[in-house]
């Protein structure tokens, strides 16, 4: 259900009922995998996962992550926290769920190793994506990375041609399908290291917050 800060998946479209249809879809555990890549927390390290979910990506992050890392999940759904928060106490590193929306984040500045977001962002509207961007870059630490992975125009390939006219009904006029990311996220000062797909529709960029660390 669309509100003013984004597209709230519950109900049939949350917890329990959108791990299997988004497993459907090919968001199984090898996708998180390949969305969270080499990234591993170790002791004392945070990492931040806006629009979690059922909590995908918090999850592979903690499956590698030191028991003295911590895991931040916030989305805007009672129903994708609910459910994701039966499943933290499996791993050793403390991982909390919160309400929150990913364009108000109650963290102080330079405070996460890693802000990571998967399938998130087109869910919000232009200005919340906007605002959010903002937040990440106030949020992370210097040398922090932004790891972005979201819907963009699809590649060729089967899966690209079967999707292409539904992707492109649904967002065509979004910033994930124009890749207005690396752009905005340079607006607050993010280097763009890496851009690949991790399918025929997908991307993955990871975004660099400069600086010396302290
Ligand atoms: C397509 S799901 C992706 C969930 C998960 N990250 C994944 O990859 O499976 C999008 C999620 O973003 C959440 N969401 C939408 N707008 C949001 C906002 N402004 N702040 C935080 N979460 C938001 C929705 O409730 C939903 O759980």
């Amino acid at each position: 259900m669309m509100n003013q800060k984004g597209n709230e998946f519950k109900g049939l479209f949350g917890g329990a009922n959108y791990k299997r249809f988004a497993s459907f879809l090919g968001m199984g555990i090898e996708f998180y995998r390949k969305g969270v890549g080499a990234i591993k927390l170790s002791a004392g390290m945070k990492a931040l996962d806006l629009g979690c979910g059922p909590g995908g990506v918090s999850f592979v992050l903690a499956e590698t992550a030191h028991p003295q890392a911590e895991i931040f999940g916030i989305d805007i759904s009672d129903d994708q926290l609910n459910y994701a928060q039966k499943f933290a106490s499996r791993y050793k590193c403390k991982i909390q769920f919160n309400k929150q929306s990913m364009d108000e984040l109650p963290y102080p500045d330079d405070y996460f190793d890693f802000v990571l977001t998967s399938m998130a962002l087109h869910e919000t509207p232009p200005e919340v994506r906007r605002d959010s961007i903002v937040e990440v870059s106030r949020v992370l630490k210097k040398n922090g990375r932004f790891v972005l992975v979201d819907w963009s125009k699809p590649k060729f390939g089967l899966l690209g041609i079967v999707w292409y006219p539904f992707t492109r009904w649904g967002q065509k006029n979004k910033d994930n399908w124009h890749n207005v990311y690396p752009e905005l996220c340079k607006k607050q000062g993010l280097i763009l290291e890496n851009d690949h797909y991790i399918n025929s529709l997908t991307r993955r960029q990871v975004f660099r917050k400069p600086g010396q660390t302290q």
